[in-house]
């Protein structure tokens, strides 16, 4: 298949690549020059929607990372333009392209906790994508739109839309290591993370699957995520400690059990991550 992976030179992006380009003819398309990647490179502003047109030429399937994945070092109003033209500008030039499948990582973030200012707790646990969605940050806001977005081209084209909802990408990179071990040590500070995390192997992963399966819906959205958080303490007692509003708890949510459900994952392309943190602090 010919695939182009926007963000392809980004902390997620750069993994992606590596996994897809072992079976398929992948290409770049990012603002940013791959740091090592010999793959042919398209430096373009998603932004600019002339730009776009002309590079998304000859795909069969574009992955779409390029973005600002957090709101915290920019201003509002500039992570939702971003994130939402950007996306728009691309399926744009999709649909004028006749790309057939559009794998979109979208963010657990979705579900509003992680930029909350205003205190929220799970409806039910584990959450799985019968949850409401209430973000209130641009970032998270960005990729409900999004997610809508990809849902009106698939309405408007028939192109598939896979959206995919990783939460925190953990990196098997030395200079991050130091960070999660400080981070486990501190986790009641985290709880707005819900403790949740994807090794970036298993995104990867997810990724090709959604890139390869034949028996995908025309449009659907996927939580995917490790199985366990990863914090030490079970998490019944996490939730009774951080989140005591939480009162539908399902029999099955035991041990350090993740507080986010990827069931519909493995039941739509056999999604099963294969990764966890102690494959990245020693
Ligand atoms: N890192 C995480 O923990 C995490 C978690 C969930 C979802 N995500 C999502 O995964 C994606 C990748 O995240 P990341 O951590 O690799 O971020 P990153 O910042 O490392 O990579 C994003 C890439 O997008 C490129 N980009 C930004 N704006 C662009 C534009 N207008 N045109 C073209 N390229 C542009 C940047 O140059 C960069 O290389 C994002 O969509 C993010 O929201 C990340």
């Amino acid at each position: 298949m010919r695939i182009l992976v926007t963000g392809g030179s980004g902390l997620v992006g750069r993994y992606v690549v590596e996994e897809l380009k072992l079976t398929h003819h992948v290409e770049i398309l990012d603002l940013k020059r791959p740091d090592r990647s010999l793959l042919p490179y398209h430096p373009v502003d998603l932004l600019d929607e002339g730009e776009t047109r002309e590079h998304v030429r000859g795909f069969g399937v574009v992955v779409h990372l390029a973005g600002i994945p957090h709101p915290l070092n920019d201003s509002p109003e500039k992570v939702f333009r971003t994130n939402t033209q950007s996306t728009y500008n691309l399926l744009e030039a999709c649909a004028a392209n006749g790309v057939r499948r559009f794998v979109f990582i979208s963010s657990e973030s979705v579900l509003g906790f992680a930029f909350s200012t205003t205190r929220m707790w799970p409806e039910f646990l584990p959450m799985d994508e019968r949850h409401a969605l209430r973000p209130q940050d641009p970032y998270g806001l960005s990729k409900v739109a999004c997610e809508q977005v990809c849902n009106g081209f698939t309405r408007r084209t028939g192109m598939q839309t896979i959206c995919l909802r990783p939460p925190w990408v953990w990196v098997p990179e030395p200079k991050e290591v130091e960070f999660y071990k400080q981070l486990r040590a501190e986790y009641p500070k985290w709880y707005k993370n819900l403790w949740a995390y994807i090794h970036v192997f298993d995104v990867a992963k997810a990724v090709r699957q959604c890139v390869e399966s034949p028996d995908l819906p025309a449009h659907d959205s996927f939580f995917i995520c490790a199985s366990e958080t990863w914090v030490d303490v079970e998490s019944k007692a996490l939730v009774a400690q951080y989140f005591p509003e939480t009162r539908r708890i399902a029999d099955s949510f035991t041990g350090k059990a993740s507080l986010i459900s990827c069931e519909k994952a493995k039941r739509a392309f056999g999604f099963s991550p294969l990764y966890s943190w102690r494959d990245i602090i020693p």
